[in-house]
């Protein structure tokens, strides 16, 4: 198969062309491309070998009933400034796993080692009130459910606004941030309809966005997205994920994307590393790893993204 037909296919996994698709409330342009939604701060986002993030042999066991039962075993990947790292693998690969570790979010059985640095500070080091900072306003966190992510006794506004109390308390016009977040994932129009929403009032492509309204309402440099969409629609699907690469581009954001799905590691990442069994079995540019990939399970994965060869022609 040529290198184009390869990339026209995993386009048409996210859905084709870029038309306005889904319901009204999806219809809301993604980005309004003549304003930015600079709030200050940000930095090269860059350490002197040149990445933003560095994760070498990372190692998670978990301590089940006196037993430690490994999860994820010599991890290395590194992520620059700008640039889409997917992972990819099938369910229960480690994906998950390695990307919580990153900034001290596993649960308290788990045991760590291996080494993280985040702009060449040593992450597993760092004491709880480092970690704190780096959460929320360094590394922000998308996860596949936003039911299962927001409070749902809280409106989507109070819980996006308390990102911003609890990282810039000087911050006098919490709402306006709250508004200009929002405006920028595509609910400007209906801003003050979201804020005052409880989560179970929204669809789930608004709540996704208003998810990522509250990643991105602290200005993060890395975002970590793991399975962003498999729980929404195709056409929401595509997106939301078309929204993730545009803000990449606007704010020159990291993005670790986690997909099972080879078809969006395709279509969006600029490196990929494929797990299976906590391994990373095999890691390159998104090129390298779709066109050549040297690894026989990798092969299998690229082989599963569906072939579009017998689309209906339009009449
Ligand atoms: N808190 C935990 N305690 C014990 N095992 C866990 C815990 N969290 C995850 N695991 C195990 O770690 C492995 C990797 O899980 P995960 O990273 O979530 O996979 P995925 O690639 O689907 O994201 C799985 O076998 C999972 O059961
Ligand atoms: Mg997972």
């Amino acid at each position: 198969m040529s290198v184009v037909a390869f990339l026209t296919r995993a386009k048409d996994v996210l859905g084709g062309s870029g038309e306005p698709v889904g319901s009204c409330d999806e219809e809301t342009p993604l980005l309004d491309e003549g304003k930015s939604c600079d709030f200050g701060g940000g930095g090269s986002g860059e350490d002197g070998a040149g990445h933003l993030l560095d994760v070498k042999k990372l190692r998670v066991c978990f301590r089940v009933r006196g037993k430690e039962v490994r999860a994820v075993e010599d991890v290395s990947f590194s992520l620059g400034t700008g640039k889409i790292l997917a992972l990819v693998g099938e369910s229960g690969s480690g994906k998950s796993v390695s990307a919580l570790a990153l900034a001290g979010l596993l649960s308290e059985n788990a045991v760590v080692s291996g080494e993280v640095y985040y702009r060449g500070r040593d992450v597993l080091g760092m004491s709880g009130r480092a970690l704190c900072h780096l959460r929320g306003r360094e590394i922000a966190y998308i996860f596949q459910e936003p039911c299962a992510s927001l409070n749902p006794v809280l409106t989507v506004g109070f819980q996006i606004a308390e990102s911003v109390r609890r990282h810039f308390p000087h911050v006098r016009d919490v709402k306006a941030r709250v508004a200009s977040a929002l405006g920028e994932v595509g609910l400007g129009v209906v801003w003050e309809r979201v804020v005052d929403a409880y989560p179970h009032e929204l669809s789930g492509g608004m709540l996704q966005r208003a998810m990522i309204a509250m990643a991105l309402v602290c200005e993060p440099q890395l975002l970590v997205a793991d399975e962003p969409t498999t729980a929404l629609d195709v056409t929401v699907q595509k997106r939301i994920l078309e929204l993730i690469m545009k803000l990449r581009e606007r704010r020159r954001m990291a993005v670790l994307l986690i997909t099972h799905n080879f078809g969006i590691a395709a279509a969006c990442a600029d490196e990929i590393a494929v797990m299976r069994n906590g391994r990373v079995v095999e890691k390159g540019t998104a090129r390298e790893v779709l066109f050549a990939p040297r690894d026989a399970y990798t092969r299998l994965l690229v082989a599963c993204v569906p072939r579009l060869k017998n689309r209906p022609v339009a009449q």
